[in-house]
């Protein structure tokens, strides 16, 4: 049973509509809409029928058993490994390793699991090519070069794999829709068709998807509510650094991070990754932060640049912050520390771009530009934690217990923070010099005093 209808769906954001418009009303991007002819098949629908509810003590709670991705960086990402049966979506932007970071997995994984790699945008000889510049062993690793949706789903069950990749949505198509591969409804379509059967078989399911300049996943983006759980593979042209980030897991905590490095062999893990957003100088203008990603504290370098303005609206710019936050300091430092920031320029950078969503990193920012504005390095060897309250207070910081242990491994003497618990800092007495404080102006005299 089927029945074709025609839709027209904004390849930005994927909303539908049922008349064509030259902007979307839903993002507002321009000439985005575009007619996709949907074939609705209820072919699932008619198999499952036979489904029935069942009594819920019935059911036992079977620990999830999760394996390897071969990679622990990558696993700490995922939640502690792959859960079978899942459907897990790899974005990142084309070129920046997704199909490196997924073979040298699937090699991995292929000495315990069976694995089926599908390769739908390069030929299985450029597969090879690359597999031998990797250097990589495989046991049980089958691999199809395929773009027929049909065809993928059969060798998947044919094959009846631990872990299927496919490598990528966008290159897929199934030929019952009129719409062209890498369009919203064929990716959707596919990857549904995808997930009933990764879910039917117990087949874990690692789809790759490319996202565009402006970072969001056209198509794929709207899959993020479909899937298990979405990571984003980022970096920049300039380091080789790259960074998984979970930014939706139903089976694990979001916003965790793995670090590796892109060399010729492929991507390694970085096993100390606060050592490469920080440089240990002592120079004014920066400072060291020790934020929160996930399950793990990473020291983090924060650079400010202040200059006198020669601009009517002076200029703010940030990179691995929000620009928000910066306004929202400024402001703080304005009002509490009695400085007129209006007439300076400010830029901000975190070491390496790293992007910091733990906003305890606000005190190491406010630090930062004072010391930048004055000309003064911070006290040295010093790490800066806390929340900037609106009224200048400094909050408490989440996980601090974390990020003091991480100060000290990393051989910082002392630590700038909020307000502790008397315990704790009776912990850490003679590791490192713990300044508790209460508001901004306290850290600036304590930091910043010649
Ligand atoms: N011979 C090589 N030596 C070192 N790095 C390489 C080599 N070939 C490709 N790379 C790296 O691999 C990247 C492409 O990775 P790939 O996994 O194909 O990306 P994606 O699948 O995300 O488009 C290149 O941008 C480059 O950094
Ligand atoms: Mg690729
Ligand atoms: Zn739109």
């Amino acid at each position: 049973m089927s029945s074709k209808l025609s839709t027209f769906i904004c390849q930005n954001c994927g909303s539908e509509t049922s008349q064509y418009f030259g902007r979307c009303l839903n993002c507002n991007s321009w000439n985005s809409i575009v007619e996709e002819i949907k074939t609705r098949r209820s072919k699932y629908q008619e198999i499952k029928n036979n489904k029935k509810s069942i009594p819920f003590n019935e059911i036992s709670s079977k620990k999830i058993s999760r394996f390897t991705s071969g990679f622990r960086e990558f696993d700490r990402v995922l939640g502690g490994g792959i859960v079978p049966g899942s459907v897990v979506l790899l974005g990142g932007e084309p070129g920046i390793g997704k199909s490196t970071i997924v073979l040298q997995s699937a090699g991995k994984i292929s000495l315990n699991e069976k694995v089926l790699y599908i390769t739908a945008e390069e030929s299985l000889e450029q597969v090879k090519i690359r597999w031998e510049r990797l250097n990589q062993n495989s046991i049980d690793l089958q691999i199809f070069a395929e773009t027929n949706l049909s065809l993928i789903i059969e060798e998947i069950k044919r094959v009846n794999p631990r872990l299927a990749i496919i490598d990528s949505i966008q290159a897929i198509h199934n030929h019952e829709m009129q719409s062209s591969p890498g369009s919203v409804s064929q990716v959707r379509e596919c990857s549904s068709e995808l997930q009933n059967l990764a879910k039917d078989n117990n087949i874990a399911l690692l789809i790759i998807g490319h996202v565009t300049k402006d970072g969001a996943l056209a198509g794929p983006k709207t899959l993020e509510h479909l899937v298990d759980t979405v990571i984003n593979f980022e970096g920049d042209n300039i380091s080789s650094h790259r960074l998984l980030r979970s930014i939706k897991n139903r089976f694990g905590s979001t916003f965790e991070i793995g670090i590796f490095e892109m060399l010729e062999e492929g991507l390694q893990e970085i096993k100390n990754p606060s050592s490469i957003f920080t440089n240990k100088e002592n120079i004014s203008g920066v400072t060291t932060t020790i934020t929160n990603e996930g399950t793990r504290p990473l020291a983090v370098d924060i650079q400010a640049l202040v200059n006198k303005t020669f601009y009517s609206n002076p200029r703010r710019t940030t990179t691995g912050i929000s620009i928000n936050r910066l306004h929202q300091i400024l402001a703080v430092l304005e009002k509490h520390v009695g400085i007129k920031l209006s007439e300076f320029d400010c830029y901000i950078a975190t070491g390496g771009g790293f992007e910091i969503n733990d906003p305890s990193s606000d005190l190491g920012v406010a630090i930062s530009i004072l010391s930048s504005l004055k000309n003064i390095p911070p006290l040295a060897s010093s790490s800066f934690i806390g929340e900037l309250g609106l009224s200048g207070q400094v909050r408490k910081s989440n996980n601090l217990r974390t990020k003091i242990d991480e100060a000290v491994r990393l051989g910082i003497k002392n630590i700038v923070v909020p307000k502790l618990e008397e315990e704790l800092n009776k912990n850490f007495q003679n590791l490192i010099n713990i300044k508790e404080i209460s508001n901004i102006k306290e850290a600036v005299d304590y930091s910043l005093s010649k």
